[in-house]
Formats: structure tokens, sequence, C-alpha cells
């Protein structure tokens, strides 16, 4: 297998210490066995409660002797080796030839005396041959010994192999249900495993576990389940959201250009792993004023190409992990990879990537992150991305070629205010042929999609207190009696309108 002859290669070089990020313990240590009994080393293993282990067949007695003791009869005498400092100190003096695995040891790796210890141990390595594995889910090397660490990444099962588990866990759901067989159809599989790709195998296992056990079947009902899942096993901060809540197409009025937009691109963006001669669809930039539907359009996106929404709060990216915005990023974009395809949703950009720099440069590094990995990214992540102020928005980012297109969503027409009103009538389950739409959308000109959403909600509160149904007068009232947000902002419309033409395309 490639990942153990690579592990080899890595544990034979004279890198003396290798780190190894991941979840699946069992499955390294086991891993890195089979690498042992190879290459004639001696293995063992320290965990903070057990301190540390000589791992051979049973009955063997470690080879190694520290102050008279055999390593196991010190340990069985006092187990001090629990404690960190004497267990390096230990490796240090009397473990020769050997791979020592220290689990979960990274809370110790800021301690001064055990950083010192580990690059002694490690720069004796040409004495020892000892290789001291650090395996634990997430490991921050200190500068000191950067230089004399190599790491392993594990690999994640391919398609083929996550199909072989579905299998293996489909048969083992059998034996255990008087030889019933577990249902599903090509077409389910396929997709189940598309879904779990991206996955260790312990954790594909555990979903696989989970789709299989409730009903012994593998149906359309599990592959949500699973993207929700994995994405909980992805993500772990809180700058990449999971949005349970996507929008239908028939949500939106307008937008018209944009939807044939996407329409053209769906079955591309879906099947892009068969398709070679055209380029995966990127991402685009809405661009309009506030209200005019650009975030439920972002939304829609995802409804209509059926795959889950991923928000990317810019917010949070900035405040929750001060300092550490640059790596969140560059880890939300991979979480994001690992969850395709799916819509990658940035909502008012403008406000993470703005061009004022008082934060000593780390929008603008955060901006060079997204930029670099959008042009690099082949994975069928497609990035939403709304804007309001284009004033704030970084010229880079507008640059032909960074987006598939710009998008300028301009206040609805006469028609897309008719559509809107319908959208807002149906959602409250009035018909809206029982009302002038005719009238009222010439009635509300200049206003908002969201201003229309407006009238409709406070015209009902006003026949809802007069115990009537509503009525197209009510609408037309409120339609009156409101002053748009295009009127108070006429400048700002005006100036985005200019902003907007030769560079962007009407979404409507
Ligand atoms: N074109 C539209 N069709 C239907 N509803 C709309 C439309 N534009 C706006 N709305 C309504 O207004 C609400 C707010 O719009 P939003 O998408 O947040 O605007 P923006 O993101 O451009 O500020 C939406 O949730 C929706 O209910
Ligand atoms: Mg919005």
């Amino acid at each position: 297998m490639r990942e153990q002859h690579d592990l080899e290669l890595i544990l034979g070089s004279h890198f003396p210490i290798v780190t190894i990020e991941s979840h699946e313990e069992q499955r390294t240590i086991d891993l890195i066995k089979k690498v042992v009994a190879n290459n004639g080393k001696s293995l063992h293993t320290w965990t903070t409660t057990e301190g540390l282990q000589y791992k051979r067949g049973a009955g063997q007695v470690s080879p190694f002797y520290v102050d008279g003791l055999s390593l196991q009869d010190r340990s069985a005498h006092e187990n001090s080796t629990t404690d960190p400092v004497e267990m390096l100190r230990m490796i240090k003096k009397g473990i020769r030839d050997a791979v020592l695995i220290l689990l979960d040891f990274h809370p110790y790796l800021d301690d001064p005396v055990i950083v010192r210890l580990l690059k002694e141990i490690a720069l004796d390595q040409y004495v020892s041959e000892n290789t001291i594995v650090l395996l634990s889910h997430r490991i921050e090397i200190p500068n000191e010994i950067k230089k004399l660490c190599a790491s392993f990444e594990l690999s994640l099962p391919d398609s083929n192999k996550l199909k072989q588990l579905v299998i293996d866990e489909a048969k083992l759901w059998s034996t255990k249900n008087k030889g019933l067989k577990a249902k599903t159809d090509r077409k389910t599989m396929d997709r189940f495993v598309q879904n779990l790709m991206g996955l260790t195998e312990s954790d594909a296992r555990r979903l696989i576990r989970n789709a299989i056990y409730d009903d012994g079947a593998i149906t359309e009902c599990d592959l949500p389940e699973v993207m929700a899942a994995k994405y909980e096993l992805i993500s772990q901060d809180g700058v990449l959201t999971f949005e349970y809540d996507t929008a239908a197409l028939s949500d939106v009025g307008g937008f018209q250009s944009l939807k044939d937009w996407l329409n053209i691109r769906k079955a591309h963006f879906l099947k892009h792993a068969t398709t070679v001669n055209l380029d995966v669809p990127k991402g685009i930039l809405l661009v309009g004023i506030q209200g005019s539907g650009k975030s439920l359009a972002a939304k829609a996106v995802a409804g209509m190409w059926g795959v889950p929404l991923l928000r990317l709060d810019f917010g949070r990216l900035y405040n929750k992990y001060f300092g550490e915005t640059e790596k969140n990023i560059r880890d939300s974009l991979k979480a994001a990879e690992v969850m395709a395809p799916c819509v990658l949703w940035m909502d008012e950009i403008e406000k993470g990537i703005a061009t004022g720099d008082y934060d000593s440069g780390t929008s603008r590094r955060v901006l060079g992150t997204l930029l670099t990995w959008m042009a690099e990214n082949k994975s069928s992540v497609f990035v939403v991305a709304t804007a309001n102020d284009i004033q704030s928005l970084p010229p880079e980012l507008v640059r032909k070629g960074r987006f598939d297109e710009l998008f300028f969503v301009d206040l609805p027409t006469y028609e897309t205010r008719q559509e809107i009103l319908s959208v807002h009538l149906r959602k409250r389950d009035l018909a809206p042929s029982s009302y002038d739409l005719v009238t009222i959308a010439q009635q509300c000109d200049g206003f908002s999609g969201a201003e229309i959403e407006q009238a409709v909600v406070a015209a009902l509160y006003s026949a809802h207190a007069e115990k009537r149904t509503l009525e197209s007068k009510d609408i037309l009232e409120e339609v009156t009696n409101t002053k748009p947000l295009s009127v108070v902002m006429e400048e700002n419309i005006s100036g985005l309108r200019r902003w907007a033409s030769g560079r962007t395309v009407a979404a409507n």
C-alpha cells in the first residue's frame, strides 16, 4: 500500500521526529506497527495515563535497561514514565533503535524543559537511531525543533475503498440480521459514496453504519444526513456554518438572467468529474443595494443545484480567534473542499476584506489567501459572494477572471415587482390572482424586494387587526406610506449603477 510505503520512507529518513495529525489513533498505530515489523526496530507507545509501553508480542521482554532495571520492570515498579519529563529522560538515557509514539503529547509542547529534551533526543539520533512520532489530532511544533520534524499525513479512502467499506458494513449488518440483505440502488450508492469522500476511514465507517443500521438500507434520506454529519466532523471552529435553510428558486422573484446562467452550468457543476473540456464554475459576485435579494439569491443557488450551503462568517473569522485568522480561513476553505460539491456563501464580502487597513494587514492577507484559493481551486466549490458597497471592495477582487461573472442587482422592474408580490402572497397562502398586482406594482416603483415584502407583511397586520382578509387596498396603503430607501439613497444608487455599467451584467 502506498500509505505504508510513504510512512516507511519517512520513518527510515533522517528526521528524528515525525508528526502525524490525525483523529484515527488506532489505525495510525497499526500502520506504524506494520512498518516497524519490517524495519526491525522496537516500538514503544506513551500516554499520560499508561506511561511508556513496549509493544511486541506477549511475553517478550524489553531489551532496554535503564538504571539497572529493564524498561518493563521499571514501569511495573514505579510507573514514573507517566511523567513526560521522566519519560523523555529515560528515552534519552537508555533507549536505542526504537520508534516511540507519543500520543496526545501536544499539550506539553509549550514547556521549555520538554522542548529541550525533545531536541536533545532528536540531535542524538545518529547515535541512538530513535524516531519519535508525535500523534495527536492537532500539533503546533515549537520553532526550536521545527527543522527536526517531518510531518506525515494519513491518506483518505478513495471512492473504491469507500465502496468496499459500504459493502463490508452491509455484510456485517446482514450477518447480524439473519442473512437479510441491506438495500440500496446504484445511483444512491454512488451519491452516498461521493458524500463520504474526504472523510477518514473510521468516520466514514461510522456514518455508513448509521445509515444502514436504522432501516437496513441506504436511501435518498441518508444523503443529507451524511452531509450534515460530515460537516460536523470537519468543522472545528465556528467560522464556516452549515446553513440548513436554502431557498427554492420559486422563492425568488426576478433574477432571470442569473437563473438562466445557473441553469446552463448546473449539470456541469455537479458532474464535473466526467466532463473535461469545460472549466468548473468557480463563483459569482452579486452587487446591489441592500434588500434587493442578494442573500436570498445566494441561498437559492444551493437550493437550485441541490448542494449544501456553507456560509463563511467574516465577523467570526476576525473576532473569534484573534491572531489565527489566516489559518482559520485556510482551514475553512479546506473544509469547503471536503464538502464539495457545495456552495460557499460569503455574505457582504466587503465587510470581511475592506481595504481600510487598520488591522496590520490581516485583511490583506486574508484577501490574498482567498484569491489564491479561488484561482487554484479545482473542486466543485461554488463561491457566491454578495456586496452592498463597492467603494470598499478591493480592486483585485473584482478584476476580470476572479469570479466567472459579476452580477448587478438593480431595483426590481415593474414585471419583477409583480413577481415578488406574488412570491410573498403565495408564501402566506394567499392567491396572487385575487390581487390587483398591476396597480400595486406600478405604485411601488423604486421599492426593493425587501420593501415590497415589508409592505405585504404590514398590510396583513392591518387586515388582521380588523379581522378580515388581506385586500389590495391594504397593500396599496402601505406602499403609499413607505418612503423607499432608494429615494433616501438616490446618490448611492446612481453611483452604484455607474460603477456597474460595463463591469457587470444585470441579474434581472
Ligand atoms: N427578488 C426577490 N424575490 C423575493 N423576495 C425578495 C426579493 N428580494 C428581496 N426579497 C425579500 O427581502 C428579504 C431580504 O432580502 P435580502 O436577500 O436579505 O437582500 P440583500 O441581501 O440584497 O440585502 C428576502 O429574504 C426576501 O424575503
Ligand atoms: Mg444580504
